[in-house]
């Protein structure tokens, strides 16, 4: 099928690439014409495993091709995605510019039937006013043109986003036709075999969905943090208590590993829009607003323990940390709890020494001129005399160090880590001071 892919950010060139795989003929547009220079060189610049192989295989095989002409694009697909970026507005509220430009380019090129996928995560009844927008501009045009919304939200996680999208867990789409149920049935069909994964529905609880399961792991996070804080306060190890209520399958593990706080680009900013909407339409948040805040708060967390060890003033201090991306196996600062506390120590008179196994070009671009941050290239040269180590991401790599070595070269044997990675007694046998989420020193 001759898909046409509008945005070409993580989700677009995740699902663009893993479309092409299957054999679908695909057409990727973005306005960025550098991106799109080095797509057709097939080179990638964000870190996700296996994406910058498939693309340039896909690329060879000319099932995946990159331009900037909208119009090309408008007209190539039977199916257009829109994935363009809708990023939090000053106000909390989704940016829609990128959605509705797309949507304008359409009604002024297309002419053939088309059925319009909203892929970006957007506001319940922004799939009404396209459909709205984009009838009135072709009325407007004195043309008509068969075309229909639907809602495909995308549920990827960064990391392991070509799993996510090949073995889906559910595809939800909202629909207000039989035909576009049996266009997106053939679209995803490869990926669809064994059991039907497709849970069809209209267009508002679609785009809900998207929302409400963002809001949804948000929630067990902070709930698992607000935990943490009680058990740290009343001699509690919230590790035992994690797994104690995990056992119950209406609990369940995943999503209930306390830490410094959720980042990256879907969790604050999904909360923060859903929260503007509830705004929009009079309807409580107080939940939503909830969860944000315990998040805001555990995201000084770390600074908080430091502050707590080594006091207000932080002047001459350096401290060594481990992991910057917002999670492991993304070079993804974006809303990073470590940026939260650099930038507290920093404000503190304190200087830092990171290590990061992909987000260090991320760090340059974003702090590359500040000199209070020194960027190493190994977990073990950001220890050398620092005050403490601090750690943010939970990277395989920093889960079994030579605690030896860690002791030996920092100046205060301490380690503060926002990810419960190691066992208390073991670094106490090292005569580390370790102190991490929910479980004292
Ligand atoms: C999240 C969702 O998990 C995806 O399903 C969704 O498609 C995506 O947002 C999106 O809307 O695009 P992602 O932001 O890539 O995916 O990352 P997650 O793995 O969900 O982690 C989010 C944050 O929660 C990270 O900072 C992580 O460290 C934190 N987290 C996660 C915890 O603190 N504790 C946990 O138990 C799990």
């Amino acid at each position: 099928m001759k898909i046409s892919v509008f945005g070409i950010g993580y989700v677009g060139l995740v699902q663009a690439a893993v479309m092409a795989e299957v054999g679908h003929d695909v057409l990727c547009m973005d306005i960025d014409a550098v991106k799109i220079a080095q797509l057709q060189r097939g080179q990638v610049r964000l870190y996700e495993p296996g994406l910058a192989e498939l693309v340039r295989e896909s690329l060879e095989a000319g099932r995946l091709r990159f331009t900037t002409d909208e119009r090309a694009a408008v007209e190539h697909g039977r199916v257009a995605f829109i994935a363009v970026g809708t990023d939090s507005q000053a106000d909390g509220s989704a940016d829609l510019a990128g959605v509705l430009a797309v949507s304008d380019a359409i009604a002024r090129h297309r002419r053939d039937p088309l059925v319009i996928v909203e892929k970006s995560t957007v506001p319940v009844g922004t799939g009404d006013r396209l459909q709205a927008r984009i009838a009135k501009a072709v009325k407007d045009a004195g043309r008509s043109l068969d075309f229909e919304i639907v809602s495909n939200p995308e549920f990827l996680k960064e990391g392991s986003a070509l799993a996510d999208c090949r073995r889906p867990d559910r595809i939800i789409v909202g629909i207000t036709s039989a035909h576009a149920r049996e266009t997106m049935r053939e679209l995803y069909e490869p990926f669809n075999r064994n059991h039907d994964r497709m849970l069809f529905m209209d267009l508002r609880s679609a785009e809900l969905t998207k929302y409400a399961a963002n809001c949804m792991l948000a929630t067990k996070i902070s709930f698992i943090n607000q935990m943490a804080e009680l058990a740290e306060h009343l001699g509690a190890d919230i590790e035992a208590v994690r797994q104690g209520i995990g056992a119950d399958p209406r609990i369940g593990y995943h999503f209930i590993y306390p830490g410094c706080g959720y980042g990256g680009s879907c969790f604050p900013k999904d909360l923060r829009a859903l929260i503007h909407s509830a705004g929009e339409a009079g309807c409580a948040s107080d939940l939503l607003q909830a969860v944000e805040a315990v998040n805001a708060r555990q995201k000084g967390k770390l600074f908080e323990l430091v502050r707590r060890h080594f006091g207000d003033d932080l002047r001459g201090r350096t401290f060594a940390l481990w992991g910057l991306a917002f999670k492991p196996n993304t070079d993804d600062m974006r809303e990073a709890p470590s940026r939260d506390l650099m930038e507290a120590l920093w404000a503190a008179g304190a200087r830092v020494r990171a290590y990061d196994p992909e987000a260090m070009h991320e760090a340059q671009r974003l702090y590359g001129d500040d000199e209070r941050l020194q960027l190493m290239g190994t977990p073990e040269a950001v220890l050398s005399g620092a005050d403490a180590l601090l750690i943010c991401t939970e990277w395989q790599q920093f889960k079994a160090p030579d605690f030896a070595l860690i002791a030996r070269k920092l100046a205060a044997p301490v380690i503060i880590d926002g990810r419960n990675l190691f066992d208390p007694e073991r670094l106490a046998r090292y005569g580390l001071r370790y102190f991490a989420i929910g479980r004292g020193e």
